[in-house]
């Protein structure tokens, strides 16, 4: 069987993964606000982090101390390794494209030139930079016969594209986005952050993306810190961790609040769409198990198709005669029974997995196929989006 895409739950093994740190960080204003306190988190390059928390807990000014549009009272901003501080300001936010709610775009000029302003301000000619706009403008989805229009003619959800186009236009490596969806109708909402996902798989930006909803963070991140009032971060993991496993009840609440992520627990995972994986027999021969995983994991069964632990393809003997044994076996995580569990089952099995793919089994036990966090989590908010609609 070939292997399922890893998806999110797949090491990263080369190079260093942190694009932006905060060690330690403090702001105070001078009222004494303390706006964020003694924050700590690495933000991992080429994935997108969400920071989400109510209103006043520091999000935007987390946001703005990594550009440096405010500054740490104490402690380190360090983006891709240097201190922000140490830097001349114009230069770091040349890497870093930023994108506000309302677009903030310029209403005197037309969408070309808003889109190209970036480009021309780093001294590019006039036609190539209005060939980016172009470019930029088709890459977000506004079609070219609204590159003359002005803001004023465009519909929200069209202005935060341009937003969008306009913050990727010299083609920064970071790009912090601030509510930049908050002010658009349910709807169109929704299709720009699908929008966004397609975009980042495209583009594999380093992005932070603030929200105060919870629906949007899970939706988004592949990792998602969560702030309380008083700047303090409360919890910062993967979207099925947070879900699963509130560190206090203060994301608990959150997390759940309205919405139920708890519903997870009543929620038949009839219907999921059960993926394939890698699987090899317990005392068969290694090297035929290696071609089976390749780089990847591969599921060992017993004789009866039950699961007793995983491998990695990378790891295994190529020697004539080696056969797979127990030693070598990486324990796995819990099963997701299809004939009886809910949701939660599922994600359990998804997250407890060493491999990111969760482990189904039928009824007797015997393994039928794999299970992600994402499709859960999809599964989830569709179930959901059906239940608003009736
Ligand atoms: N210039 C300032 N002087 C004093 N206090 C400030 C200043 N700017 C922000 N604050 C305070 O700092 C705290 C954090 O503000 P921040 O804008 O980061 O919150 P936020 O999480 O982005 O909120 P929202 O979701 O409403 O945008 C708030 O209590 C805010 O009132
Ligand atoms: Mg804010």
């Amino acid at each position: 069987m070939p292997i399922a895409a890893t998806g999110k739950g797949s090491p990263v093994t080369t190079g260093d993964t942190r694009m932006i740190e905060f060690r330690g960080v403090d702001k105070r204003y001078p009222d004494g606000t303390v706006a964020v306190d003694q924050l700590d988190l690495v933000v991992e390059n080429g994935k997108v982090t969400v920071f989400v928390g109510p209103s006043g807990c520091g999000k935007t000014t987390s946001l703005r101390m990594i550009n440096r549009m405010i500054e740490p009272t104490s402690g380190t901003v360090l983006v891709d390794g240097k201190d922000v501080m140490k830097q001349d300001p114009a230069e770091l936010r040349r890497g870093i494209g930023y994108v506000i709610q309302q677009a903030g775009l310029f209403p005197h000029r037309t969408i070309l030139d808003n889109v190209a302003t970036v480009p021309l301000l780093l001294g590019w000619d006039k036609k190539r930079a209005r060939e980016r706009a172009a470019e930029l403008m088709e890459l977000v989805g506004l079609a070219p016969e609204m590159a003359a229009r002005y803001p004023a003619q465009l519909s929200g959800g069209q202005q935060q594209r341009v937003g969008v186009a306009r913050a990727l236009a010299a083609d920064p490596p970071v790009l912090l986005m601030d509510e930049p969806f908050s002010a658009v109708d349910p709807v169109v909402r929704e299709s720009l952050q699908d929008e966004l996902l397609r975009l980042q798989s495209e583009l594999g930006k380093t992005i932070v993306f603030v929200t105060h909803d919870i629906d949007e963070a899970i939706k988004l991140g592949d990792k998602v810190a969560v702030f309380r009032v008083g700047g303090k971060l409360a919890q910062y993991d993967s979207p099925g961790v947070l879900l699963t496993r509130p560190a206090d009840d203060f994301v608990d609440g959150f997390v759940g609040r309205d919405r139920g992520y708890r519903g997870l627990g009543f929620r038949s995972g009839d219907g999921l769409p059960i993926g394939e994986l890698a699987t090899v027999t317990l005392g068969s021969s290694s090297k035929a198990a290696r071609a089976e995983a390749g780089d990847g994991w591969a599921l060992v069964l017993d004789n009866d198709k039950r699961p007793q632990g995983w491998v990695r393809g990378a790891e295994l003997s190529t020697d004539e005669g080696a056969v797979i044994n127990s030693d070598q076996l990486i324990a796995g995580g819990s099963l997701y029974d299809t004939s009886s569990d809910t949701l939660r089952g599922a994600l359990d099995a998804a997250l407890s997995s060493p491999s990111g793919l969760g482990v189904a089994v039928d009824g007797s036990g015997a393994v039928v196929g794999s299970i992600t966090a994402d499709v859960v989590l999809e599964k989830l908010a569709a179930a959901r989006a059906d239940e608003d609609n009736t």
